[in-house]
Parts: structure tokens; sequence; C-alpha cells
């Protein structure tokens, strides 16, 4: 069956005080809408559709990055979760599928959850993804009757005896997609908040006797964001588990809790991770790899073998062949380091490329941009950058030449040539030892 996504995320998230929408506050390095669209796209949808609300050109420019297939609507006053659904009835006009409902403020929702949903709708017209709520708090309460869902009340309109129950609505709600509009015009607002409420639709369709069902996923799961603490103990259960993955999928942690992973971070078997370092998104780190304490990776690849930092940062755009070494106060921006090349102390590298084996001394610096324009720097195989290098791009080393210590280098260096662009050096006999003289002596008639 077809599955459109229709993903909730108009609401204005009050209570986390911003001028951000709500679903754009990230959780591992991405936005909470990212993590709902993740989840979606499991289930290859057919269509997605993003309901949006406060600062709606954001969400949208963000959903679009995501996935540019998806569509973008507006929910101009937020009037409650069914007429949020509703509004995107015209973008999947003529669809004939099944809607799943998600909420864009719910990122943790299982790729296997939503297929077991997928499933029930195989047999029950609306399923609903329920949970067992150790506290209920303001949750809508699933009601029972015999196997069937018979109704959804809100916590503002329950009784008390309804309110004891523990089974609790996640939001996640799934049906064909032309009885879910038809069932949401049947509903009004005529209840303890005033709004269209999505969970209604459930006691309007057994009263036009369709069946209904609850499948069942864990809290954790169905967790939801709606303040900064809320954002903080998402973040942490993230990284809790992102961290037992990691342990699970034989990466060594010395000290796992002070790891930060993103979204979509993925390390090989074998690989050291020592404590303090933080994976920014796009880091796929491979198997035998170490990365040693305080370092900084976002956006980059580290190859087999290779070692970075400690204190290292990798930036977007940077590729680390086999046995790379990477070490203390070095970043690298935008460049390709090749095989057993070695960048060990306090140097930056930006916009290059380092060939085979190449060693790049101490404090060297690619000077990359000239206050416009970026310009590249090309390190042939074998070449050795001696300390203190700044190399003045554009500019090419070829293989095996060497720059001396100190060098400003502007111009290109061929293959086997050695670079020595620094003044010449004057020693004066005996001049510092008469300076000092003079300076002590000074100092003792107290000048
Ligand atoms: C909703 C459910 C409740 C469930 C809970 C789970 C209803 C009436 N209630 O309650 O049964 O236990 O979620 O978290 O559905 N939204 C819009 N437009 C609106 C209103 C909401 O886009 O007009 C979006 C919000 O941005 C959010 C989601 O829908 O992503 C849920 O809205 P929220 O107000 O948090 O629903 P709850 O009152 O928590």
């Amino acid at each position: 069956m077809a599955i459109a996504l229709i993903i909730l995320g108009a609401g204005m998230g009050t209570r986390m005080n911003s001028d951000i929408p709500k679903v754009l506050h990230q959780i591992a390095g991405a936005p909470m809408l990212v993590h709902a669209m993740k989840s979606g796209a499991a289930l290859a949808p057919s269509a997605t559709v993003v309901v949006a609300g406060h600062g709606a050109a954001a969400v949208e420019k963000v959903a679009m990055a995501f996935d540019p297939d998806a569509q973008v609507v507006v929910q101009d006053q937020q009037l409650g979760t069914a007429h949020a659904v509703a509004q995107a009835r015209t973008a999947l006009d003529g669809f004939d599928g099944d809607a799943l409902v998600l909420y864009g403020d719910t990122p943790f929702i299982r790729a296997e959850t939503l297929a077991a949903v997928a499933a029930a709708r195989l047999t029950h017209d609306v399923v609903v993804l329920g949970f067992d709520a150790v506290d209920p708090g303001r949750y809508g309460r699933l009601i029972m009757a015999d196997d069937q869902l018979d109704r959804i009340v809100e916590f503002k309109d329950a009784s008390d005896e309804e309110r004891a129950i523990t089974l609790c609505n996640s939001g996640i709600i799934a049906a064909k997609s032309g009885v879910l509009f038809d069932l949401i015009d049947a509903v009004g607002n005529d209840n303890a908040a005033g709004e269209y409420y999505l969970t209604e639709i459930i006691g309007v369709a057994r009263a036009r006797a369709l069946t209904a069902t609850v499948v069942q996923c864990g809290a954790t799961e169905t967790l939801g964001v709606d303040s900064r603490s809320g954002l903080s103990r998402a973040e942490a259960l993230f990284q809790t588990t992102a961290r037992a993955t990691a342990l699970a999928d034989g990466v060594t942690m010395t000290a796992p809790e002070t790891v930060f992973f993103a979204h979509d971070t993925v390390i090989g078997r074998d690989t050291i991770i020592e404590p303090n370092v933080v994976f920014g998104p796009g880091v796929t780190v491979e198997s035998g790899a170490t990365i040693r304490a305080f370092s900084h990776l976002e956006g980059c690849h580290v190859s087999r073998g290779a070692t970075v930092g400690p204190y290292a940062r990798l930036r977007p755009g940077t590729e680390l062949a086999e046995n790379v070494k990477v070490g203390n106060f070095v970043e690298i921006k935008n460049a390709q380091i090749a095989e057993g090349a070695k960048v060990n102390h306090l140097s930056y590298v930006g916009d290059a490329s380092v060939g085979a084996r190449s060693n790049i001394g101490a404090g060297t610096i690619t000077c990359n941009y000239d206050g416009v324009f970026k310009h590249r720097t090309t390190i042939g195989e074998d070449a050795f950058i001696g300390s203190n290098t700044m190399l003045v791009a554009p500019v090419t080393i070829g293989d095996a030449a060497m720059t001396g210590s100190g060098s400003v280098v502007t111009r290109d260096v061929p293959a086997g040539d050695l670079a020595l662009a620094r003044a010449k050096q004057d020693n004066k006999p005996g001049f510092a030892k008469r300076l000092f003289e003079k300076l002590k002596a000074r100092k003792q008639k107290g000048a």
C-alpha cells in the first residue's frame, strides 16, 4: 500500500521560549523535524506533507533540504491537530493510499514501529500508535472496548476513571487518506480546549462501524519535546542510545559518557575513541582508527588506521586516507590528505590536497583566503614542508619537494626542489655577550 506522511509542525511551542519554531530545535545536530522525516522515510512514502505554521519559511527550508519532493502547507491559525491534518487535504488530492500522521516534535519513533503501524492498517481502518506510560500525565488516553480501540479522550476532557488509564496516545495515526479526511470533516471543537482534536476521529470511525486498533511501542520512542529541559532530556536519551550502539558495534570508548554523537555518525569496528570527543553531523570513521581526546569532527571521513588528535579539529570536506596522522592543535578543512601523510602539530590545512607520505611540519598554514576568494594548495607525494611554512594559495608543491622552515611560499615549487623564502641569517660575532653585559650594568645602576 502506498503511504503518504503528514508531519505536523505548526505549533508555536510557547514553552520553548524561543524565536525558532519548535520543530527546528536540534537533537544530535539535526532539527527534530528531520528526525521525524528520517523515521518516516524508512517507509519509502510516495508523498510527504509537512504542516508548518510558526516560522513556516524556515520550516520549509529545512524540510526541502532533507527531501526536495516534500510539500509544505501552512496552517495559519493553530486550531488543533485535526485542523492541522486537514491542511494536507489539497496536497494529497487524488492520493489513494494510506496517510500516516507524524509529529515533527516527536523525534525517536523507530522505523520498525512505523512498519508495524503500516502492517496493522491492512487489517483495521484506523490504527493508533499507543504506549503504556508510567506517568501518563496530560497524554490522551486510549479507551479500548473488547479488541477494538473505541475512542480517545484528551486529558482535559477525561473523567478521573479515564485519567487512571495508562495506555496513552502517541499522536501517530494511520488511515486510508480519503477515510482520514472524511472522518476529520465530522470533528468539531466543542471540548475543554476549544480545538479540533484529531483524536476525535476514532469515536467517529467506530460510530460508522469502521475498525480501529492500537499498535504499542516503548514510551521512550514517543518522547515529545515541548520545553528546553525536554530538549536536553531528549538529547541525553539520544546520546545514551548512540553510545550503547557504538559499544555493541565494537567501538572502544574509555569514557563513553563524554563522547557525543550526531544523528548520522558512522563508526567502524575496532576504532578507539578517547574521552571528550564530539562528532558533528556527517562523520564517517572506518575500522581501526583512533580518535584521541578532545577532538571535534564534522562533515569528514577518516579511513582505516588513521589517528586524529588529541585536540584536533576536522571540519567539513576533510578526507583522511588510510594511516594518516593528524596531531594536536591541527585544523583541517575541505582537504584531502593521502595515505600515510602526517600533519602532526599546530597546523591549518584548508582547501588543500596533501600527497601520500608527505610530512607537514609544525605550524604550517595554508593561506587559503585573500579576503574575498578561497584558493587551493596542492602538495605532491613525499613532500616535506618545513615547520612554520606559510603556503600562500593558489600554490603547488611538487612531489618530493621541500620548503625551508619559516618560508613564505608564494610561487609553485617544482618536484624535487627546495624552496627557501625567508631572510638570510646574519650572525654578529660577540654581539649578544656585549649587549647582555650592557643591560646588566644598567640594571645594577638602578636605571
Ligand atoms: C496530542 C494529542 C494527545 C497525545 C499527544 C501526544 C490531540 C488532540 N491530542 O496532544 O492525545 O497524547 O499529542 O504528544 O491530538 N499541531 C499543529 N497544529 C495545531 C495543533 C498542533 O501543527 O493546530 C502540531 C504541533 O506542532 C505538534 C503536534 O501537532 O507537533 C501535537 O500538538 P500538541 O499541541 O503538542 O498536542 P497535545 O496537546 O500534546
